[in-house]
């Protein structure tokens, strides 16, 4: 059992909680594929924001991705580096600001393009999303390239030559995908837009790729983009989110009552599904918790909020959980606490940090006035 897991007591609750050796371990990972396959690593900022470990990120890799302006300030601010942005659509009030603390930007349609293509100056890199209408993303609902997706200028709408403000191009296809799956969806990229990729000199492969993942074809992924960037001559650049928090840290939380209805047992928790752990339920997928049996008696967790669907089914335990019980959910670090809600006023889970050496640091603590100024 890790440091952390067995000092969990000692820890406030409920807490958000990044353990720092597993941090490291996912940076060293992605260090050596900055080093052996010689692209750039950006973090996706929509994935994982907690800027605590910014300066340390930049020890092993090379920036941030920003998809708006509140993420590039963050960047900015916290990495000491200019931002890559690709926002979903630049607003009049922002551009000028968005491009002045940008390295790179990346427009997602011909018109936002046109729109903005009088402001554009020279020492932003400017590219075009594109969509390439294929992805190995079976869930349509995370698939950027599914049909009529608003993501990314198509093959159809795309000019013949790249206008002279657009350097680069920048394609994000893929969702928890291997490197096999990037070298798929790579030769359909060259197939219909080779001509345009010998005509930039920068190139966005986007996030998705899972490179943090145990098995994931780290080699491969390398010679790809080795390849990719001797052939097209290329500066290649990712932006994963999820590969970079992945099996980092913990949700802790506790047990605050147990409901009986009918063949239903439900423990309550001090933390919600909705407000705290929502792709649990937008996806929907149930999160592993620390010392879950594969059989046992079977437990519904339900969150503290009054959302009817704010629970998750079939999680099994050796008897019926009791009140104030802890519950740790695993791998938690990814598309929670940028996407958490003070939906019903629950209390926010607290943002922290564990260090093997010195121990547990509260970073952050959510309290009223953190409730109340969100809505007035
Ligand atoms: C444009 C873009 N880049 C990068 C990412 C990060 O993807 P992931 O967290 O799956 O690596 C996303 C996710 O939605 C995205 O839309």
């Amino acid at each position: 059992m890790s440091e952390l897991l067995k000092s969990i007591n000692q820890i406030p609750n409920p807490c958000f909680v990044i353990d720092e050796k597993l941090f490291i371990k996912n940076m060293l990972i992605l260090k050596k594929v900055e080093d052996l396959s010689g692209c750039k690593i950006l973090c996706a900022l929509k994935g994982f924001s907690m800027w605590e470990m910014f300066s340390k990120m930049s020890n092993y890799i090379s920036g941030g991705t920003a998809s708006s302006l509140n993420e590039a300030k963050l960047i900015n601010e916290k990495m000491g580096k200019k931002a890559h942005s690709c926002f979903v659509a630049y607003s009049e009030v922002e551009f000028n600001e968005v491009q002045e603390i940008s390295s790179h930007l990346s427009f997602n349609s011909i018109s936002q393009f046109n729109r903005f293509k009088k402001k554009l100056n020279g020492s932003v890199k400017y590219a075009f999303r594109v969509n390439p209408q294929f992805s190995s993303v079976s869930f349509e609902k995370y698939n950027p390239c599914a049909e009529g997706s608003r993501f990314g200028i198509t093959e159809q709408d795309l000019p013949k030559d790249l206008p002279k403000q657009i350097s680069g191009l920048h394609f994000h296809t893929l969702c928890e995908s291997s490197a096999k799956d990037l070298e798929d969806v790579l030769k359909e990229i060259e197939a219909k837009f080779g001509h345009l990729l010998q005509q930039a000199s920068w190139v966005n492969l986007g996030g998705g790729h899972h490179i943090t993942k145990p098995g994931y074809d780290t080699e491969l992924l390398c010679e790809i983009i080795q390849s990719f960037r001797e052939k097209y001559n290329i500066d290649v650049y990712l932006e994963p989110g999820e590969a970079i928090g992945l099996n980092t840290g913990y949700l802790v939380s506790k047990i605050e009552d147990v409901i009986k209805n009918g063949f239903e047992t439900t423990a309550i928790l001090n933390v919600s599904f909705a407000a705290h752990m929502p792709d649990c339920l937008e996806m929907p997928y149930k999160p592993n918790i620390i010392n879950e049996l594969s059989e046992g008696v079977e437990i519904t967790l339900g969150g503290n909020t009054c959302m009817s669907g704010d629970y998750v089914r079939g999680f099994k335990f050796t008897a019926t959980p009791l009140i104030g019980d802890i519950i740790v959910f695993k791998d938690m670090m990814h598309y929670t606490f940028v996407k958490t809600t003070f939906f019903n006023g629950v209390k926010h889970p607290s943002l922290g940090l564990w260090n093997d050496q010195s121990g547990f640091k509260l970073l952050k603590e959510f309290n009223y006035t953190d409730f109340k100024y969100r809505l007035s």
